[in-house]
């Protein structure tokens, strides 16, 4: 058994049901990942269960499968038919609530819209939409043509978007007239206009009302939905794909400033989930089960669409902001559709806790029955107060570790199976077929309490099949670190019990408000401002948003540093990449601290910004640099302490 060195039996109790599904998992993994296989609904059973050639595992390899046929046709042939699949509610308040059945009319409708585009097997679609039951309908559709999405987080800017396209080589992209945030209308059809332009592989564009605001629909290249949809057939026969199909592609960013393209299987991502959303979530058909992050990121694709329709559970989609029109809409939503699962993220946790109490004790809260955290570290008040004040101390937490890249979640209590003891702040175990290790740089398990990488020793079944069209990318960025092992990118202690506690991350990659980029993706928009000669951006602690953006800019011979100019790059920056770029600081400065060889010290930097130890500097360059630096950013924070 991998070392998992648990003094549970005398410490806690003897929590056996859970190490014995653990130990199987590490003994043999294939029989125990070919048990959960069974669970789900094949059309052909796989010839061998993984194929390993490292770095590349193929799962469940000569399996036959659909993924809109084990969320949605499954149910529709059972009692599920007539019961909820997805309750909708628009930030208007409008409301919409799709049965199983609704639901398999619409995908197989949306799927012949597809297929009369001429969009076929292996074709990717792009899709820039809202948070509308027309985005997993969508995703859905595809699957079940055997077309390959590409969600496309709608707070993106055109060039971002752009961006992603280009690199997937989308045949046909889908968007809406526009899409609610805070009472203010997104429009998204202007922005895909715009992206547009410089994406040449898109031969076809369809288009969903949802906020009648005028738009330019340009046929025949463009079309309305609803337009499309008054010849769909009813009914298209689900593609059974080979379990190695992609399902999906979805970028994130790494330490390079091109995202990357993170390519998801078809049987053995949903394996994974199926399995890990009964375990950590104990998710049943019964469930209400209510995850609040954007469907654009991977958290959105698992534990809004994926796993909880695998379940035939209902799920609930919320297109707007968290505290619009007043901080009482989640805690309301939560009511009105009886959540009984809810799963959110450690920065929004922060700010309701700033809010107070009141706004919960306003509302029955009752029906809830376990709580979820997600997307970055949550430090032991936040847990505490959710436990407390969410909870009502009756919900156990799923403090749950995972990555674009995992698919699915990978460290996590699984009160499914058997809950451990929590600890507020630790994400606790791994999954069962998860080995999880913290090393030291050599590549060797650190000592307990001690801080080292985060890895992954085996493959797992929701594991990413590689990086779109870039092969040596995925080596480099995963598996070329610790040889023959998943490099995370993540700091972790591991206590005396063999909890994970993981701290953030180890690379460039910053988490804001539990979005991840990376400094080099955010340096490549800043220096693209005409005025900006070189930048560094770094990431500063934020009490809500666990981190925030910085840049430290020298600019172009000649340009005067203003108030306006840092205004200006915050704008740059969000047209650039989008809202979640715009930096929280900008700092113009006459030189950026670099070594001899000439590479940018961001460790002083972020050390000058967090007002933390700046240690050795023998390598810099010049020192009178940091020395300025240093000064101006104490001047910047006396100013700042002023103001507050
Ligand atoms: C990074 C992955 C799939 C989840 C959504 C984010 C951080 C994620 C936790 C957690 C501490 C966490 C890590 C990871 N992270 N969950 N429970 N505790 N950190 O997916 O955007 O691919 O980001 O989010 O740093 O590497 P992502």
């Amino acid at each position: 058994m991998a070392e998992l060195s648990l003094p549970f039996e005398s410490r806690y109790f003897p929590l056996k049901k859970f190490l014995n599904m653990y130990q199987r998992s590490m003994e043999e993994p294939e029989e125990f990942w070919a048990e959960q296989a069974r669970q789900l609904d094949w059309f052909k059973t796989w010839d061998s269960v993984l194929e390993w050639e490292p770095p590349f595992a193929r799962w469940f390899v000569g399996g036959r499968l659909n993924a809109s046929h084990i969320c949605v046709d499954r149910h529709a042939k059972t009692w599920r038919r007539s019961k909820v699949a997805i309750y909708w509610e628009g930030e208007p308040g409008d409301i919409r609530v799709l049965s199983y059945s609704t639901l398999y009319r619409e995908v197989n409708r949306y799927a012949s819209v597809l297929k009369n585009c001429g969009v076929g097997d292996g074709d990717k679609v792009a899709l820039y939409l809202p948070m509308i039951p027309e985005l997993p309908i969508f995703m859905l559709a595809c699957a079940r043509i055997g077309a390959i999405h590409t969600v496309i987080f709608s707070g993106f800017s055109a060039q971002a978007l752009a961006d992603r396209v280009n690199d997937v080589q989308a045949k046909l992209l889908v968007t809406a007239d526009g899409g609610f945030r805070r009472g203010k209308i997104i429009p998204l059809k202007s922005i895909a206009d715009e992206a547009l332009t410089k994406c040449p592989s898109v031969e076809k564009v369809i288009v969903v009302k949802r906020t009648d605001s005028p738009v330019t629909v340009k046929t025949p290249k463009e079309s309305w939905l609803h337009d499309l949809l008054e010849s769909a057939a009813q009914f298209v026969e689900p593609e059974p794909v080979e379990s190695n199909h992609p399902l999906y592609i979805l970028y994130t960013s790494g330490t390079t400033g091109k995202p990357k393209g993170v390519v998801h299987s078809t049987g053995g991502y949903l394996v994974q989930n199926y399995s890990a959303y009964k375990w950590v979530f104990d998710l049943r058909e019964e469930s209400v089960y209510w995850c609040t992050a954007d469907v654009g990121w991977v958290t959105g694709h698992s534990s809004i669409v994926y796993a909880p329709l695998a379940h035939g559970a209902a799920m609930v989609l919320y297109e707007g902001a968290p505290d619009y029109p007043t901080i009482e809409r989640w805690w309301d939503i939560i009511e009105k559709y009886g959540v009984s699962v809810f799963y959110t993220s450690p920065t929004a946790i922060r700010m309701f806790m700033g809010y107070g109490e009141e706004m919960l004790n306003k509302h029955d809260l009752s029906s809830l029955e376990l709580l979820g955290s997600v997307g970055e570290p949550i430090n032991p008040e936040a847990w505490l107060w959710f436990y407390q004040h969410v909870g009502g101390e009756r919900c156990p937490i799923v403090d749950t570790w995972w990555q674009t890249e995992t698919g699915g979640i990978m460290i996590s209590p699984s009160p499914g199976i058997e809950c451990v003891p929590l600890k507020p702040g630790s994400a606790t175990l791994p999954l069962p077929g998860v080995e999880a290790d913290v090393v030291g740089e050599d590549g060797k398990t650190v000592p307990p309490e001690r801080r080292g990488f985060l890895v992954i020793k085996k493959p797992w079944p929701g594991m990413l099949l590689g990086i779109h069209g870039a092969p040596e990318r995925y080596k480099e960025a995963y598996w070329s670190r610790f040889p023959g092992v998943y490099y995370t990118g993540d700091y972790a202690v591991r206590d005396k019990d063999g909890y994970f506690w993981v701290l953030g991350r180890a690379d460039e990659v910053l988490k804001v408000a539990g979005h991840r980029i990376g400094t080099a993706e955010l340096e490549d928009a800043a220096v693209s401002h005409p005025q900006v000669a070189e930048a560094a951006v770094v990431g500063k602690e934020d009490p809500v948003k666990g981190e925030s953006i910085v840049i430290f800019a020298r600019l172009k011979k000649g340009v005067d540093p203003s108030p306006e100019l840092k205004k200006d790059l915050a704008g740059h920056m969000r047209r650039m990449v989008g809202p979640i770029a715009v930096p929280d600081e900008v700092h113009f400065v006459a030189e950026l601290p670099k070594t001899r060889s000439g590479k940018i010290m961001r460790r002083v930097l972020k050390a000058v910004a967090n007002n933390t130890s700046i240690g050795d500097l023998t390598t810099l360059e010049d020192k009178s640099s940091v020395d300025e630096i240093v000064k101006a950013y104490q001047e910047f924070r006396e100013v700042k302490g002023k103001e507050e």
